[in-house]
Order: structure tokens, then sequence, then C-alpha cells
């Protein structure tokens, strides 16, 4: 089966059992949004997908199963995490963070120029600071600067949490706007962790509730 298929996923922290069976799909080139309250599992899920946290159960991407191996192998299988502390290198320039993505993809590494400039057209604003450490840059243009870290590696599966948290209604929208331009030209797979219900509806192919470390599908966008 193409695209990322989990059944019954659970998974916790030591004896905390956080998510409870968890059953969730994403189609070829879906964007699926995680809609629910803080603490319910969102960041967990995110975190057994990529393998921050054990996970047991099924999950597979392109009938490929992810769990229980270590992140950096899933991420060689093409799944990047875009976590909520953001994780770009503040020392480093914005063009040493961008490269440094690409060490995530499978040799040989062919045309990672090319695709730091592809990630320019997505986010123009980190090309005009190429060469300023990231660190001195602001918080939405970190937030970029992961993502386009995570776009370095030719994700299959882009897994982001909170992308725009703390982003005023415009910013969020911008945000939004360029990253359905991504799904639409890499054919990405996203599932995204989103609290503002109205912007993540506009964006989402698909949508599930957690609660309490369960999960429900929401109806397919079409026929809302
Ligand atoms: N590193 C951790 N160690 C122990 N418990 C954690 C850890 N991270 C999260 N939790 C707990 O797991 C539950 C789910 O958290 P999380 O997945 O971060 O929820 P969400 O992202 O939906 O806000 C919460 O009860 C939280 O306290
Ligand atoms: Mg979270």
């Amino acid at each position: 089966m193409s695209g990322l298929d989990v059944r019954g996923l659970r998974a916790g922290y030591g004896a905390a059992r956080v998510l409870h069976g968890v059953d969730l799909a994403a189609g070829d080139n879906e964007i699926v949004v995680l809609l629910g309250p803080n603490g319910a599992g969102k960041t967990t899920l995110l975190r057994a997908l990529s393998g921050l946290v054990g996970g047991r159960g099924a999950a597979a991407l392109d009938g490929v199963a992810l769990l229980g191996r270590a992140p950096d192998e899933i991420a060689r299988l093409g799944v990047a995490h875009v976590t909520q502390e953001g994780g770009t290198f503040g020392p480093l320039t914005v063009e040493e963070n961008l490269r440094v993505g690409a060490q995530a993809r499978p040799w040989p590494r062919r045309g990672v120029s090319e695709d730091v400039s592809r990630v320019f057209t997505y986010f123009p604003v980190l090309q005009a600071h190429l060469g300023r450490p990231a660190g001195t840059l602001s918080g939405g243009e970190q937030r970029m600067l992961a993502i386009g870290r995570a776009l370095m590696a030719r994700p299959r599966l882009l897994l982001l949490d909170e992308p725009t948290r703390g982003l005023a209604p415009q910013a969020r929208s911008r945000l939004f706007g360029t990253i359905h331009a991504i799904n639409r030209h890499e054919g990405t797979i996203m599932i995204i962790v989103e609290h503002n219900v109205a912007a993540a509806l506009e964006v989402a192919h698909r949508a599930y509730l957690v609660e309490s470390g369960r999960i429900a599908d929401l109806r397919a966008r079409r026929r809302w």
C-alpha cells in the first residue's frame, strides 16, 4: 500500500502509556492535520513515527515497517520530523543548516545545491539571510529554516509539530500557503499538528482528533 498506514499504535514514556491504539492513514500526497487538546498525545504520535519514542503496533510507509527502527534509519526511509522545538543549529549559517539537512538523504547525494535553491523559492526570506547564523533569525524565520532543512532530505513523509505556533494570523496563513505549495510540488505526505481548527481545515485533505491518547477520524474535507 502506498502512503502511511498506522494500526493500533501504542507508545509512552516508561510505564506511562500515552497512546492507546491509534489508527491513522495518509494517502499519497495527502495533508493530514491532527487536532486536539494539550497533553492528548499528538507530539508523542509524531515521535513514535520518527523513532524518537518506541512504539508498538504497526506503522508502514509505502509498505515499509517503521516501528522498532532507530531515528536515523527511519530518516533514511524518507521520514523527516520538524519538532516543536524546531532544531536548527544556531551557530551555523542558514545555508549550512540546509546542507546539513541533506545528510539524512541516502547516497549518492546529488543535487544538493539545486535543492537549496528550491527551498529558497518556498522561503525567499531565507535566501536574503543565507550567510547569517541561524540563531540570529527571528522565531518565524527559524521555523521556516527548520522546515527547509527537513525538505533537504527529500522526505516522502514530513511531520510538522505545531509549525504555526506563536505566529500572527497573517503569518500563519502565509506559512500554510507555502506548506500547501510544498505538498503540491514535491508530492510530500504531511502530518501537521495545529491548534487553530479553521486554519487547519483550510489545508487538510483529512483531519483527526486526538484525545487522551485515542484518535477519531474526522470526515474527508470534501465531505465536510
Ligand atoms: N518526555 C516525556 N516523559 C514523560 N511523559 C511525557 C513526556 N512527553 C510527554 N509526556 C506526557 O505524555 C502525554 C502526551 O503528551 P504530548 O504527546 O506532548 O501531547 P500533545 O502534543 O498532544 O500536547 C502528556 O500527559 C505528557 O505529560
Ligand atoms: Mg505537542
